[in-house]
């Protein structure tokens, strides 16, 4: 993630007063760290992901950066199998950076997740250039193009892209 991806991100879970943040694709924790940092002092991070080896090195991330062990939830699963059990419109800001293939099913859950004024925020939408080449382009770029529609067209959406890192694209739930 780049030091302006991670800025923007601080920037948005800030600007809602973020005390719920829910993230898709725990990874490392980088992405958590910045969403942490701009979200209040009491907010809570619920963050998901397959992968346990993940989670476990972002649990010690966001220790050494000083973050109570109470300011994150890990969840280990499957986007799609763990979103569904969270609450409906019981967050300020939804994070997507898991599975590229999943993005139109992300912002449908993301949909159900957000409060009113919320924000939906997408990584990586440029997809390294591939989203805008007209040469024949892997299912995920195709879903990626899907989703950047979708949400340009939402009559529930207030939406822009920020050109930061690989692509930041960024909704309110009106
Ligand atoms: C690009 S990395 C996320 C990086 C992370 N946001 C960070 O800043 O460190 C993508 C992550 O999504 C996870 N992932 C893959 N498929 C997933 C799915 N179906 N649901 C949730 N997470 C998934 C991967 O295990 C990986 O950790």
């Amino acid at each position: 993630m780049s030091p302006g991806t991670g800025a923007a991100l601080r920037l948005l879970a800030a600007s809602v007063d973020a005390k719920a943040v829910a993230e898709i694709g725990t990874g490392t924790g980088v992405s958590g760290i910045h969403l942490l940092h701009g979200m209040r002092p009491d907010g809570v991070l619920t963050t998901v992901d397959p992968e346990p080896e993940h989670q476990q090195f972002a649990r010690q991330a966001f220790r050494a950066c000083g973050f109570a062990s109470n300011r994150a939830r890990f969840i280990p699963g499957r986007a799609l199998d763990v979103l569904p059990r969270l609450a409906d419109a019981g967050y300020d800001l939804v994070f997507c950076d898991g599975d590229r293939q999943e993005v139109m099913d992300y912002l449908a859950e993301s949909l159900r997740l957000l409060r009113p004024g919320g924000l939906v925020v997408f990584e990586g939408v440029f997809a390294n250039g591939r989203t805008v080449d007209s040469g024949p382009q892997p299912t995920e770029v195709l879903r990626l193009r899907e989703l950047l529609r979708a949400v340009r067209e939402s009559q529930e959406l207030v939406p822009s892209l920020l050109p930061v890192g690989d692509g930041l694209l960024c909704a309110v739930k009106r």
